[in-house]
């Protein structure tokens, strides 16, 4: 009988045990956040990194009464990581979110493990159009390039450029650039002549030789974020900052986390995005101060504020579901949200799951001795319009 009491209590026990293990295991929502932390895209990694740290330091990284885990993985930028990383987050750690993706490519590798494990993908960074389209489970909390190319074709047409010459680097955002802005510039009256330069070790000489030799009214330019160094060392070279010829694009050439290494050379171009650490509002004044206080010498560029709202979004929706993270149940949850972000108004489209939000024209200027993208037009509320013409 003794024995059997104890055998007893002795189950009890265990029982209790992985009771009380699988309450607190409940307690955590683990978020797996997949970003090239290495290699030539390292700095892509590091903002957006930095911006969803910051979001959870200042949340007390609790949201739906659970408490949120960020497991971060380096995938090098390199697709095929990306994609055993997304797995194993998935099977092993068990993430109820995955989130990051620093490139096109790296977004695409992981979207059919979402489709199939159906866990939110968050595509923080990565901005060709079409992402969205590649999973019902990705969200998307940076932006589109056709969404921030098109209106940079208007200013040029309304500005006296006629003739552009346009250099990208070839691949989705890049070719997104290129076909959006020719698109609109041609059917306004425009001409252009395009290049593409390679993603891997870019050389930009040749392909800036012979824009150089087009003279065109202006250059239209796009490069991932953190390669605009590279590209400005290389337009000054072939002395293209002396040539007359405006340097125009899409905000990724001359991005925050860049601006005081270009130096002057960047000063005057003109550039349409959704982000600027100069953006003039009370919300993106405390962000960028929350920033460099949180990390000191560093200043929060575009990539940053899509991991700091992409962990505000999976935050806010464990929040409206009181802690359930059911795939479906969180997208859901996204769809139609709507917050004030350090770069404006946002809202997750409910159709396509892809951001809706301003886009600013900027002149690079300096202000009060620091180098800064200075908005100067509003366009609100742009939708990607790839898809929004699709419909
Ligand atoms: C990507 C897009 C960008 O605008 C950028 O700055 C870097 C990467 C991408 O989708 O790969």
């Amino acid at each position: 009988m003794t024995n059997r009491r104890h055998l007893i209590s002795g189950i009890a026990g265990i029982a209790m045990m992985a009771f009380t293990g699988h309450a607190m295991a409940q307690d955590v929502v683990k978020v797996g956040l997949i970003l090239p932390m290495t290699g030539p895209f390292a700095s892509i990694g590091k903002q957006v990194d930095m911006g969803a740290r910051l979001f959870l330091a200042q949340n007390g990284a609790t949201a739906g009464g659970k408490k949120l885990e960020l497991i971060l993985k380096d995938d090098g930028g390199n697709a095929e990581s990306t994609r055993r990383l997304a797995q194993e987050l998935v099977v092993n750690d068990k993430v109820a979110v995955l989130s990051g993706f620093g490139l096109t490519p790296l977004a695409l590798a992981a979207a059919q493990i979402a489709t199939q494990a159906k866990v939110p993908q968050i595509v923080m960074a990565a901005a060709t159009a079409t992402i969205t389209e590649a999973s019902p489970f990705i969200v998307r909390s940076s932006f589109t390039l056709p969404q921030a190319s098109e209106p940079m074709a208007d200013w040029a047409l309304k500005n006296n450029i006629k003739k552009v010459f346009t250099v990208v680097t070839d691949y989705g955002p890049g070719i997104d650039a290129e076909t959006s802005f020719t698109n609109k510039f041609k059917a306004g009256g425009g001409t252009v002549e395009s290049v593409r330069v390679p993603l891997r070790n870019p050389d930009f000489a040749p392909f800036l030789q012979r824009a150089s030799e087009a003279k065109p009214d202006a250059l239209f330019v796009f490069v991932p974020a953190g390669i605009g160094a590279q590209f400005m060392k290389q337009f000054v070279e072939r002395g293209l900052d002396k040539s007359g010829i405006k340097l125009i694009g899409p905000g990724d050439v001359v991005d925050d986390d860049l601006l005081e290494g270009i130096g002057d050379v960047a000063l005057g171009a003109i550039t349409t995005q959704h982000y600027s650490a100069a953006h003039d509002s009370a919300a993106n004044k405390a962000f960028v101060a929350a920033f460099k206080a949180a990390y000191p010498g560093t200043r929060p560029n575009f990539m940053a504020v899509g991991g700091y709202d992409g962990m505000r979004l999976i935050a806010e929706a464990l929040n409206k579901t009181i802690g359930k993270t059911d795939g479906d149940v969180l997208v859901n949850a996204m769809k139609g949200m709507t917050f004030e972000s350090p770069r404006g108004p946002i809202l997750i489209d409910p159709e396509t799951r892809d951001i809706v939000q301003n886009i600013y024209i900027r002149r690079t200027e300096r202000k009060n001795g620091e180098i800064y993208n200075i908005e100067f037009e509003t366009i609100p509320m742009v939708k990607d319009p790839v898809k929004a013409a699709k419909k």
